[in-house]
């Protein structure tokens, strides 16, 4: 069983974890204990056509950080995410995972990475005509070759976590946005991914199903799994980010520990962003 093996099933079955939430040392932190970056991006540019999207960035993700990417609309951010996981041809620039480069927009090379990379979107993509349970085993079953009875043990496991186990046999159809976001998170887990990126998965729930998400993701990230977060819920976002990294229209124009971020931003930039994101001031 490798590591991150033990990490994703911890991550939902145990309540008590490290204190890690609102710690503002996470790089150093999680560097202290596990010196190589789990992923490392180097001078990495992407443009659609002449438009480049993204501009040099790099920058590092330790195991166990979760690093929150925050920016305006139209930063580049979904494009970020989607590179990291070889769902776009990058135009310069390296990505490693756990040391290893991987080889430029290969296809083959990003098939294989993907089945140790989650990725949860703002759209439920569940397969409508599959029930919750095949939804959560064909990953594990179909492309990781594992043991369905072993892959049905954990996923049993998962859902009780979650605390949805009466749905196993329900279709997607027939789930809350809520209750798909979180099936959706436990399918990526059942695949035991060292590295999980979410983007904006609360962006089209309402309001009293955002919560049950976010909960999802701060026990996720007690546990320490790798994570790489994009939101817009800054309560959030301040709670769960060891680093936060401020994009703007493809820069990385900051990078810091989550708290220092969120109470003195170094860019003016961030600061007007940050303004932009609280809530309606009092009359
Ligand atoms: N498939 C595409 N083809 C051409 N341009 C694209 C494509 N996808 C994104 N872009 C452009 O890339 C830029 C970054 O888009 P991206 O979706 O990454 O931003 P974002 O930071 O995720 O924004 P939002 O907060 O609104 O989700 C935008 O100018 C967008 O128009
Ligand atoms: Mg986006």
């Amino acid at each position: 069983m490798s590591d991150s093996t033990v990490n994703v099933n911890a991550a939902l079955n145990t309540t008590a974890g490290t204190a890690h939430v609102g710690t503002t040392v996470g790089t150093a932190d999680a560097a202290a204990t596990d010196a190589a970056p789990l992923l490392s991006v180097r001078h990495l540019r992407k443009s659609y056509g002449s438009h480049e999207v993204l501009k040099d960035i790099s920058f590092d993700v330790m195991p166990g950080e979760v690093v929150v990417l925050v920016g305006p609309s139209g930063s580049g951010k979904s494009t970020l995410i989607r590179c990291l996981n070889g769902l776009e041809d990058i135009q310069d620039g390296e990505i490693s995972f756990n040391g290893r480069p991987v080889s430029r927009n290969s296809e083959k090379a990003w098939r294989k990475l993907r089945t140790r990379i989650g990725m949860v979107f703002q759209s439920y993509d569940l397969f409508p005509n599959l029930s919750v349970a095949k939804n959560i085993e064909l990953g594990p079953t179909a492309v990781q070759k594992r043991a369905k009875a072993e892959v049905d043990e954990q996923m049993d496991r998962l859902l009780a976590d979650v605390q949805l186990s009466q749905y196993k046999d329900s279709y997607p159809r027939e789930l809350s946005g809520g209750q798909k976001q979180r099936i959706a998170i436990v399918r990526a887990l059942a695949m035991n991914p060292e590295l999980m990126l979410f983007d904006e998965v609360t962006a089209s729930l309402d309001p009293e199903m955002v919560r049950e998400v976010l909960e999802l993701m701060l026990r996720l990230a007690k546990r320490r799994m790798t994570m790489i977060v994009v939101t817009h819920e800054m309560e959030f976002a301040r709670r769960v980010a060891d680093t936060v990294m401020f994009l703007e229209d493809g820069v990385i124009l900051e990078r810091q520990p989550g708290g220092d971020f969120f109470s003195s931003p170094q860019t003016d930039r961030a600061k007007r962003f940050l303004e932009s994101m609280s809530p309606v001031a009092a009359e």
